[in-house]
């Protein structure tokens, strides 16, 4: 795939990324930043080197308490608005028709932005699935009013998607779920697939292995992965991505440092050939490295989400 140098209407210049195309006709680049677990403190510097190497989608929560410091950073560099597309998340505490209103507020007034370019549901609420539902009709309500400009769920499984798809108007754009070579979730990107809905994959170089410190080994280390990146002249994780990427999903790695921010979008001049993909597929472990789904309640995750 060749990438070329981006020039902007400032400063910023960085590579360019491809874009995907959701299903209701709004577009994203391939690959965003993620900033699970950058604490708010360092969020403000990881954006701007992202947005200064290139990178023009952010992909935050109202949970992950750093809203402020991406707006903040996107507000600062030398960008139209339009240029940047800004993803965020509706925590469980705020689900319910009313109450996922004022969370868009609460989270639009943080980020600093009139328009989400794309608000999703961070989790399904199983055992209280009429509020996820009343939550994603709150979400509908504001795809209506211009609020957002497109709408989606996360960390969703089949019987969410299916009991969703059931119940609502608005076939969701995305679904954020975790998906690296340990994890891949093959059943749920399928479901998704025919449906039109795009996978994001969340942790897509493994990452959250290595935060658990559960005795898994690292993606990063793989043998496999790491002598398929010797092959190309590239990282284990400029790999992942590139797995990722090229069997069609979107993803958002997360760092603080400047040079793997780089390095993690300097991803569009090489390919990984059919082999090569089917050798990482066949790493899957089918051991989760985030919470189970099923088991999201709010006596567990419940938080309060402030209002500034
Ligand atoms: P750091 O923020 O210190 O760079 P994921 O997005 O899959 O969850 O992965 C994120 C984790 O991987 C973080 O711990 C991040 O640490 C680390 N990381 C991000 N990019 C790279 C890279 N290119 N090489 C090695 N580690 C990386």
């Amino acid at each position: 795939m060749p990438w070329q140098r981006l020039a902007t209407r400032g400063t910023v210049v960085g590579m360019t990324v491809p874009t995907l195309t959701l299903n209701n006709g709004v577009t994203l680049p391939a690959l965003g930043l993620g900033v699970f677990q950058t604490p708010p403190q360092e969020t403000r510097d990881a954006v701007t080197a992202a947005l200064a190497a290139g990178y023009r989608h952010i992909d935050t929560a109202a949970a992950y308490g750093n809203e402020r410091e991406v707006g903040e950073a996107i507000a600062a560099a030398d960008l139209d608005r339009a240029e940047v597309f800004v993803e965020t998340k509706i925590w469980i505490s705020d689900f319910g028709h009313e109450e996922t209103l004022h969370s868009f507020d609460k989270s639009a007034g943080k980020l600093g932005v009139d328009q989400i370019d794309l608000l999703i549901l961070h989790q399904a609420l199983p055992s209280e699935f009429e509020k996820t539902l009343g939550a994603y009709r709150a979400l509908e309500e504001l795809l209506a009013d211009g609020k957002v400009r497109a709408i989606g769920v996360s960390n969703f499984m089949v019987e969410h998607l299916t009991q969703l798809l059931d119940r609502t108007d608005v076939v969701p754009a995305v679904n954020q779920i975790e998906v690296h070579p340990f994890f891949q979730q093959r059943e749920v990107q399928d479901v998704g697939r025919e449906h039109g809905i795009l996978t994001q994959a969340w942790s897509p170089i493994g990452g959250i292995t290595h935060y658990r410190d559960s005795g898994h080994a690292s993606a990063l280390t793989d043998p496999t992965i790491v002598g398929i990146g010797e092959a190309h002249g590239k990282s284990a994780a400029q790999v992942m991505l590139r797995w990722g990427l090229q069997q069609g999903r979107q993803v958002i790695p997360k760092s603080t440092k400047p040079e793997r921010i780089a390095q993690n979008i300097d991803v569009f001049d090489f390919e990984l050939t059919a082999d090569e993909l089917a050798a990482i597929d066949a790493l899957e472990t089918g051991q989760r490295g985030g919470p189970a789904p099923e088991q999201v309640t709010l006596e567990a995750f419940g938080r309060d989400i402030p209002e500034a």
